[in-house]
């Protein structure tokens, strides 16, 4: 049997779009390796959205050259982000790639990894494929308790700092029938949670293919009602057997009162948002393209935490944007403390190909940035420990989803997306615990179990 060794690298769309891959491959034989050295097959799928991340891929490029000599022929394939900016010129730049598949093109990877072991020739697929979105294609889901499941695809938006419009393309939406479907078919296989995927998910139905009587029939081709997500999650909070639905992303424009309504009124919508404010100062997000003030924001996150109590919001920050002046940052830094996240993925600006902001004549000192990134991490530190602690002594359900035998510890998250870490037999992986909270560690808790199975 053929090996396959697929490292994902970046969001959730990338973790979702490899597990579409491993589904093909396995259909043509392969079984998946976590040994990278005894692959037949190296899959890259790759992030572009930060230089960084691109950096990765050029590194683990680099290493894959001991595994290529030698009598094995071992083939080496870049997919996703970067395999879709840089199409051809990735097969000048690595010598050692042999197939660069695009991020809309994963059907014809079977077809593609075929043609290359049997011509020997490297291959370039990127155009993009008509028959893109691939929501009907098999796949190898990671976990059993939890589920990724696309909803649309793609980006409409044009934040001037962001490839991903350029990589991933227009927004399209997956019909609704076909997301109902599929989540009944997790359910019916054991999962418990599902977290909805798309750029922006407050888009959905947004293109939408084709309309159908089951649920929508108002909805048609080309146009779409900002209450058609809203409406999804009324048909999925209905699935028996799913405890739980999460979504990513929201975008902060487009937060509506029908969505803020569905988390308040949904027993399974969770309690957590993910919800980018990027920056705090109204002149950069400007630049920025966001397409709200920072008042704006805040009214709309008083508004949900007074709708949905006890609510947990995450968010994404981006330091050293062109432009930002010390007195911009400062605004981030009060819109940290007043709005008071229970999480942040914190980035300085990365400009990136084909983006506005790239082209921006003030670009920021990486110095500059580098202090900028230190002094969010620390204050998000501080507001994170705080909020932690005010967990200890207080009852949480948590889904079980993982076991450590090596020290009979069970680890799952609170419907705000918290790890609990708290001691339990393996066999309640897939159950919901009712937990006391005992310690607040740095990112995660500590509990122990009340009850029994619930
Ligand atoms: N709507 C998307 C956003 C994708 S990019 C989603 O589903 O999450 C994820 C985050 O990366 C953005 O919110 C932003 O904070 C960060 N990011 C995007 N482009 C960036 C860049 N050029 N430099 C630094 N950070 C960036
Ligand atoms: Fe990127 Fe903005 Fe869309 S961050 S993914 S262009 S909403």
């Amino acid at each position: 049997m053929k090996r396959v060794y697929i490292q994902t690298f970046g969001c959730q769309m990338n973790e979702r779009d490899s597990e579409v891959m491993a589904g093909l491959l396995q259909g043509e034989g392969y079984c998946l390796t976590r040994r990278i050295d005894q692959a037949d097959l190296i899959i890259f799928n790759t992030c572009s959205v930060r230089d960084l991340a691109e950096q990765k891929l050029y590194s683990a490029l680099g290493r894959t050259k001991d595994y290529k000599q030698g009598n094995r022929r071992v083939l080496v394939g870049v997919a996703g982000c970067i395999a879709q900016q840089e199409g051809s010129r990735l097969l000048k730049r690595a010598p050692q790639v042999d197939l660069v598949i695009g991020t809309s093109n994963l059907r014809r990877l079977p077809a593609l990894v075929e043609e290359v072991s049997r011509s020997g020739c490297r291959t370039v697929e990127t155009e993009r494929d008509p028959g893109y979105p691939h929501y009907d294609l098999p796949s190898v889901r990671a976990t059993g308790v939890r589920a990724w499941v696309n909803i649309m695809y793609g980006c409409d938006k044009a934040c001037t700092f962001c490839i991903v419009p350029h990589v991933r393309g227009e927004e399209r939406s997956r019909p609704m029938e076909a997301i109902v479907e599929e989540v009944r078919g997790l359910a019916g296989q054991g999962c418990r949670e599902v977290t909805l995927l798309g750029q922006n998910v407050n888009s959905y139905g947004k293109r939408e293919p084709r309309t159908t009587e089951f649920c929508h029939s108002s909805v048609v081709r080309g146009e779409y009602s900002r209450e058609s997500f809203a409406r999804l999650l009324k048909l999925l909070n209905d699935t028996p057997g799913i405890a739980r639905i999460r979504f990513t992303t929201a975008h902060p424009m487009d937060l509506s009162p029908g969505l803020i309504g569905a988390m308040a009124d949904l027993p399974k919508l969770c309690e957590h948002l993910h919800l980018p404010i990027q920056s705090g100062s109204d002149r950069i997000l400007r630049a920025m393209g966001r397409g709200y003030t920072y008042a704006g924001y805040l009214r709309k996150t008083r508004l949900l935490r007074e709708r949905v109590p006890g609510v947990a919001i995450s968010t994404d920050v981006i330091v050293g944007f062109p432009g930002e002046t010390d007195e911009d940052f400062t605004r981030t830094l009060e819109a940290l403390r007043e709005i008071r996240f229970h999480s942040l993925f914190a980035f300085k600006y990365s400009p990136r190909p084909f983006t506005p902001a790239a082209a921006m004549s003030d670009q920021v000192p990486e110095a500059v940035k580098e202090e900028r990134l230190q002094r969010v991490l620390q204050l998000q530190e501080t507001i994170a420990r705080c909020l932690y602690e005010g967990y200890v002594g207080k009852f949480l359900e948590i889904l079980v989803e993982e076991a450590d035998p090596a020290n009979g510890e069970l680890t799952g998250r609170t419907r705000g997306n918290l790890l609990v870490h708290f001691p339990g037999r393996a066999d309640l992986i897939g159950s919901l615990q009712r937990i006391v909270i005992t310690q607040a560690l740095g990112h995660s808790l500590r509990g122990k179990g009340v009850h029994g199975r619930q």
